[in-house]
């Protein structure tokens, strides 16, 4: 191993920098030449690659988003768009490539895997839908960006008396609007992995009205729809006014938690080091604390599995 390329891919998330910065100190300790590829899989196919050195990641474990940019490209996903990928690795004499993303990006890696390219998974998105692993880096920086904003809407939703709707991100996976609702005590938390009726919200935002209670925080998991429609029929049905808050973009950005930056620190260490060893086409994942690794085609085949212990718990204080 002489050549390792850097890719991140797909949406970026807060933990990518610091595993970048954690890959190329690892090649450069190691002797090894890094190349970091600009803008994901586009980047790759149009050469857009270049050598990094231990300055290239100096002041970046802290900050968020991807020094390296990403982006979606079709081409990439062309049997041509594949085989100019090997072509271009070839030409710049990577050896051994560490994918930062995703499923999709994951994808991406294993097709590369199969056209005989080494390649390392590190997951990272901030939705925490990989099942395979516990975590994915920019989870809980998300969730804290987002149990920091639902805090602050208490405290307007109290004064006036309203009920608020927070719509947030994660597609499919209900984890975000989970782990940040449980920790900013949100009164209801709606995922696209457990059915709900309407009459659940509005049953509690009037047994809330009875006790005296001014505010109602609802969650919504943007899987589950959106916050707009939601807002007229609870209206509708208890008469309280109702406020939405779409937090969007906000959630992908801002400077990493620490266990991100650890998490990153760590696994692109390993994967640096699990590529020098000569292993290939393995995702990294944190399981019961530890980093593990697993085939990358059967890490993006693991479906991921929802917390119902901790939703029950949210249920049950929630009251
Ligand atoms: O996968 C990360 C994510 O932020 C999702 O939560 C969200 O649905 C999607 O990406 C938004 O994608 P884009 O940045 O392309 O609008």
């Amino acid at each position: 191993m002489k050549t390792i390329g850097i890719l991140t891919s797909g949406g970026d998330a807060p933990g990518m920098n610091a595993a970048i910065r954690s890959i190329v100190r690892t090649c450069i300790y190691n002797g090894i030449r890094v190349m970091g590829i600009r803008f994901g899989y586009d980047g790759l196919i149009h050469g857009n690659i270049y050598e990094m050195n231990v300055s290239s990641v100096a002041d970046i474990i802290q900050r968020g988003g991807t020094i390296l940019g990403t982006a979606r490209s079709d081409e990439f996903m062309t049997d041509r768009g594949k085989q100019k990928a090997v072509g271009i690795l070839e030409d710049f004499g990577i050896d051994g490539i560490i994918v930062l993303g995703g499923d999709g990006s994951f994808r991406g890696a294993e097709a590369l895997a199969e056209l005989g390219v080494n390649t390392m998974g590190i997951p990272c998105t901030i939705d925490n839908d990989m099942g395979y692993t516990d975590y994915t880096i920019g989870f809980f920086t998300a969730v804290e960006t987002v149990s920091s904003a639902i805090s602050k809407l208490r405290d307007t939703s109290s004064s006036h008396g309203r009920a608020n709707i927070i719509e947030v991100m994660g597609r499919e996976c209900g984890d975000i609007a989970l782990y940040s609702g449980v920790s900013s005590g949100a009164e209801s938390i709606l995922v696209p992995e457990v059915p709900f009726r309407i009459e659940d919200v509005t049953n509690k935002i009037e047994s809330g009205r009875k006790r005296g209670k001014l505010h109602h925080l609802i969650v919504l998991a943007e899987g589950v729809g959106r916050a707009h429609e939601m807002q007229g029929q609870i209206e509708k049905i208890t008469g309280v006014e109702t406020k939405v808050t779409v937090l969007g973009h906000v959630q992908r950005g801002g400077h990493p938690s620490s266990y991100d930056r650890l998490l990153g620190t760590e696994m692109g260490s390993k994967a640096v080091e699990l590529l020098i060893q000569g292993k290939t086409s393995m995702a990294l994942a944190t399981r019961n604390n530890q980093i593990e690794i697993i085939p990358i085609k059967e890490a993006v085949s693991i479906k991921n599995t929802f917390n119902q212990s901790l939703y029950r718990i949210a249920q049950e204080v929630s009251i």
